[in-house]
């Protein structure tokens, strides 16, 4: 079930800026499925949960800062091969080294404020789309 689905969210970057409906275009176009949908505000201890994995790093206060500074899209897509497809589909972390097309060359500024997330695993999708959606929240 959760090798077909992985987990995403527009960051606060690419709302301020009116990306919202091409970066959803470009998710349906490759062929996701949204099963799940929602404009929140993460709080400080959200962020700071959501991204644990990343506690230790340099970069940590400036990531939770900047995720919790403006609404954020959450989605759950669906499409085989979903984490490794999605990853693809963004690009790489810089959007400096991202290809050509990928929705981070389009859409983000910096390493830091990167337009999306995806998830870096089926586990981390299943554990990350449950962080976000409830199940009555899933179609
Ligand atoms: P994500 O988890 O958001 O999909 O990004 P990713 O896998 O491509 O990159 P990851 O290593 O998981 O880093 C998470 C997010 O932290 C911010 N970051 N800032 N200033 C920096 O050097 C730096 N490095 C990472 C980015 O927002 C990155 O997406
Ligand atoms: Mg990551």
């Amino acid at each position: 079930m959760a090798t077909n689905r992985t987990f995403t969210m527009i960051k606060p970057d690419a709302v301020e800026n009116g990306h919202i409906g091409a970066i959803l275009e470009k998710i349906n176009t490759a062929g996701f499925k949204i099963v799940a949908l929602k404009k929140t505000h993460m709080t400080k201890n959200d962020a700071e949960t959501f991204y644990a994995v990343h506690k230790e790093r340099p970069f940590f206060g400036e990531l939770v800062e900047f995720m919790t500074r403006g609404p954020i899209v959450a989605a759950i897509l669906e499409k085989d091969n979903a984490v490794e497809d999605f990853r693809t589909l963004i690009g790489a972390t810089n959007p400096a080294e991202a290809a050509e097309g990928t929705i981070r060359k389009l859409f983000a500024t910096s390493v830091g404020e990167n337009a999306v997330h995806g998830s870096d695993s089926d586990e981390n999708a299943e554990i990350e789309g449950n962080f976000h959606f409830s199940g009555r929240e899933v179609f």
